[in-house]
């Protein structure tokens, strides 16, 4: 069986996962990423590109004869990494700038989902500081505002009153808080219910859909405090039954990509929609045109299917070949944090203890903010510094044995919620 040279885009937790599931293929052959972690320096070799520098990552790709090419995280596809590989005539897994828009344009994904019927909160976009202020006189509060682009999941602020509103639309569009990604804001209307992350594979045209998982978004306990990247993700719900899910499937994954074909803007990649089960429904809260971080630290432990398969099968548009299984189990990720993420935190401390939390065979620690130091001391590299996951034959079992062995590791100021997967059991 042919080896495939093969080099993953990005640096995170999520990352560190796909490389960790990919390793197990036959398939796999020499594996870089780019810029990767100390995790992934474990598993491949790192190799010292920023994600966004698309010229830097085409030569490489092209001096290395890379086979396959995984566009991780979102802004090298809002930049269009995809398209400018396939210039190249070079395989890379993930969606075209266009169909990326889902995700780096609010605007775009809001105008989408009236135009097409979808199921999603009432909004307006507006670009103008005047027009948007009228808009939120003439609705009720709690009003929901979001600034158009990426934002790297700050761009989203919940108005309690007409002052805090006011404030926030005056940050965004005049004062220019947010830069280019805030010349347009959507302001949408508050939804309640619990929320869901989403994942499907798909070659553009046929797909296949993950188990429903839930992130924990807020870095305090009972959902509190300040948003985050995504502090712990379990999979799948006992709250989501085969009927919402196949729901679900119908008026939210399969329409979706369905219109995104016929508007032109095929997707092919993972597509995940992040969903509020309202009294009124399941609605779609965003798109992300990528794979999400924490859920998918979460996913690699369930996925039974070789991924390096699954990542051909899209890229040749033959998904509708092969059959991708999960695991009967369930799985979870603990997201261990710099003391003060995600507001200012320091870097350097060493960390500990990682050899003795992954003695169990049912725990894998990915990697997220790490590196080694001159000394080969592992340190704190970022906000979200590890993701402790675990499996069980039941989300309670795997949330003990991912707590168990997040009590083994430390590093100074280390932060975690203690409450991932209790919503949902
Ligand atoms: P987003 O980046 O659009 O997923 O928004 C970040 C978080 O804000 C979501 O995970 C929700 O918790 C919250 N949120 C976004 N839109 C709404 C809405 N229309 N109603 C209530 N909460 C929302
Ligand atoms: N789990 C949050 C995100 O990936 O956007």
């Amino acid at each position: 069986m042919p080896k495939q040279k093969i080099l993953i885009i990005g640096s995170g937790g999520r990352e560190h996962a796909i490389g960790w599931k990919i390793k197990q293929s036959p398939r796999c052959g020499e594996l870089y990423f780019a810029p990767g972690n100390a995790g992934t320096s474990s598993i491949g070799i790192n190799v010292d590109f920023k994600a966004v520098d698309i010229k830097g990552l085409i030569d490489f790709v092209k001096k290395e004869h890379i086979d396959v090419t995984l566009a991780i995280p979102d802004d090298p596809l809002a930049l269009g990494i995809v398209d400018e590989f396939k210039k190249e005539n070079l395989r890379i897994f993930g969606p075209t700038k266009n169909a990326a828009q889902l995700e780096w344009s609010k605007a775009f994904s809001k105008n989408f989902m009236r135009k097409h019927g979808l199921p999603t909160a009432k909004f307006d976009v507006c670009h103008d500081y005047k027009r948007a202020e009228s808009y939120v006189k003439n609705h009720s509060f709690p009003i929901v505002i979001k600034v158009s682009g990426l934002a790297l999941g700050k761009g989203v602020f919940i108005c309690g009153n007409y002052t805090e509103a006011e404030k926030t639309l005056n940050n965004i569009l005049n004062n220019k808080s947010f830069g280019e990604a805030g010349n347009e804001v959507v302001i949408e209307e508050f939804l309640t219910g619990p929320e869901i992350s989403t994942h499907v594979f798909t070659d553009g045209k046929t797909y296949s859909i993950f188990p429903p998982s839930q992130d924990h978004k807020r870095i305090g306990e009972n959902d509190e405090g300040p948003n985050t990247g995504g502090m712990g993700t379990v999979a799948p719900l006992p709250i989501v039954s085969d009927e919402l899910m196949k729901e679900i499937e119908g008026t939210i994954i399969a329409s979706t990509l369905s219109k995104m074909n016929e508007d032109g803007n095929t997707f092919s990649g993972v597509l995940y929609p992040g969903l509020m089960l309202t009294p009124n429904g399941p609605k779609i809260l965003e798109y992300n045109a990528r794979f999400g971080d924490p859920e998918t630290q979460t996913y690699m432990r369930l996925l039974d299917t070789d991924l390096l398969d699954i990542i051909d099968a899209c890229i040749d548009g033959t998904l509708d070949k092969i059959k991708i299984n999960w695991k009967k189990l369930s799985a979870c990720t603990i997201v261990l944090a710099s003391g003060g993420y995600p507001e200012s935190y320091e870097k350097g401390k060493i960390i500990s203890g990682i050899e003795n939390a992954s003695g169990d065979k049912d725990i894998v620690i990915f990697h997220a903010g790490t590196k080694y130091d001159e000394n080969r001391n592992l340190i704190t590299n970022g906000g979200r510094v590890l993701g402790v996951s675990a499996t069980g034959n039941t989300l309670k079992e795997a949330l003990a044995g991912a707590y168990e062995a997040v009590k083994k590791i430390s590093f100074e100021k280390m932060y975690y919620r203690r409450d991932i997967g209790k919503k949902v059991l």
